[in-house]
């Protein structure tokens, strides 16, 4: 592979996932346009999460990131961002509780706009279209108009971001964010829970914590860190054309900066060593995250390792694993020896979403046993290898629809099409998300009760 990295040297790879623009006079018009608009975040930024995920490689904090598995132009309100985001912080504080370390917040948010598709076109009754490919890319609806990729949807991409950025930067510094607010919610949630008496001892724990650090003087008003908090975002890299003209010199470093959003991330469809979107990432300096699943060998993972992070900074390259269910005893081990063998720093984190898609009544859902399943595999193996269960990457809402079966409140497949809202793959609701909160939380104080002590413990089903 060539040293040299320009925003713009993917184009000369072999490339996947490229939509068939009809006019590329006219993309490469929009192309020009965006890349004068200011920049979505900043360089400072990127480098203050990276640093914040070399504390996650180093074991001592864990990553949370989540949202939508594609945001919509339709669906582009505030209470969606604020339902969204309460959920999130809820799930980040019965995680910090448990894990007794900070977690870093990572949205799915203000730019995953744009999907990777198993197959290039669609067919319905006969009649076959070209696939949906997010809406930065083509609409939903299924007719020949809709499924034409247009340029200006990039705009439109980018315009929601930028809005969607501004309400997600006053939440997380205006005060809601404000950890009394989040306890109150939390609260709601495991009140009105079937499971209440599970989660009842994690809430109680954080309620008389709190209690004690408000007599010691310690809340909101006298603590900044109390009532603000670094919220970050991210999204696959995979419209390579946008992301190259959001690409920027940060002027302190003269470093190349993806300013699109904080940290990006190669799909699992597009991570060959020496095609495009591996080529783009290698050379911004933002976090990068890599999707890892079953057909990736541990040679190949050590390829992409040092391609995308020849320096072993810490921080920079996380590990998305998201092999099903039923595979990860198969895979991951594997694949962590490799790492460890070869003293790489990274972040491992587990996608229990997208090994775990299924269809029932022609809807496309994912059971929530199978998504704990893996989570569950995935923290066993790390116990056993003695290595960091980093992290969790999950697509949810804040919303109550009805996209995966099961949970507390036992969505089944006929419940599906109650309220089914999503334009791509099926999300976890309000209740499914923060029941995974308290579950991985769990997991969390077993790796905390573990810590120091000498590992290789047995692994369930080795
Ligand atoms: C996704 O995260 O939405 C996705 C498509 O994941 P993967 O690349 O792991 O299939
Ligand atoms: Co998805």
């Amino acid at each position: 592979m060539s040293t040299a990295w320009k925003p713009d040297t993917w184009r000369a790879k072999p490339i996947q996932q490229v939509p068939a623009y009809p006019d590329a006079g006219e993309l490469a018009a929009v192309e020009a346009r965006l890349a004068t608009y200011p920049p979505l975040v900043f360089a400072g930024e990127a480098r203050k999460l990276k640093k914040q995920l070399a504390t996650v490689a180093a074991g001592e904090a864990f990553l949370l990131q989540g949202g939508d598995c594609a945001e919509s132009f339709a669906e582009h309100g505030a209470d969606n961002i604020r339902d969204f985001f309460r959920v999130f912080l809820q799930m980040a504080v019965v995680l910090t509780y448990a894990a007794a370390q900070p977690v870093v917040k990572v949205g799915r948010i203000a730019g995953q706009f744009a999907k990777p598709r198993s197959k290039p076109t669609e067919v319905i009754d006969g009649i076959e279209l070209p696939a949906y490919r997010g809406d930065i890319v083509n609409g939903t609806e299924f007719t020949a108009e809709s499924r034409i990729p247009d340029p200006q949807r990039q705009e439109m991409a980018y315009r929601q971001s930028a809005a969607t950025l501004n309400l997600l930067r006053a939440f997380a510094q205006g005060g809601y964010a404000n950890l009394d607010n989040v306890h109150t919610w939390m609260l709601g949630f495991v009140k009105g829970s079937p499971q209440a008496s599970r989660y009842a001892q994690i809430a109680e724990r954080i309620t008389e914590s709190l209690a004690f650090m408000r007599a010691c003087g310690v809340d909101p008003e006298t603590a900044p860190a109390l009532r603000s908090t670094d919220f970050y975002t991210s999204h696959e890299a995979l419209l390579l054309g946008y992301e190259q003209a959001l690409t920027r010199v940060d002027s302190t470093s003269g470093d190349w900066y993806a300013t699109s959003g904080h940290m990006i991330w190669i799909g699992d469809r597009t991570r060959q060593p020496d095609h495009a979107h591996v080529e783009f990432a290698r050379g911004v300096k933002n976090p990068i995250g890599l999707k890892c699943g079953p057909s990736l060998q541990p040679d190949e993972l050590l390829r992409l390792i040092d391609i995308l992070n020849p320096e072993n900074e810490a921080g920079r390259l996380t590990l998305i694993a998201r092999f099903g269910a039923d595979k990860v005893y198969e895979h991951l081990p594997q694949l962590i020896r490799a790492v460890e063998r070869e003293g790489r720093k990274v972040v491992w984190s587990c996608d229990p979403m997208h090994g775990n898609t299924i269809t029932l009544n022609a809807y496309k859902t994912r059971p929530f046993d199978r998504i704990l399943r893996e989570v569950e595999a995935f923290f066993a193996v790390h116990r056993a290898e003695g290595t960091h269960a980093g992290g969790i990457h999950i697509e949810m809402t804040g919303r109550d629809v009805t996209e995966c079966t099961g949970g507390a409140t036992a969505i089944s497949a006929e419940n599906l099409s109650d309220r089914y809202h999503t334009h791509c793959d099926p999300r976890l609701n309000a209740d499914q998300a923060l029941e995974l909160a308290f579950l991985v939380a769990e997991n969390l104080k077993a790796e905390r009760d573990h810590r120091g002590m000498p590992v290789r413990l047995a692994v369930a089903g080795e």
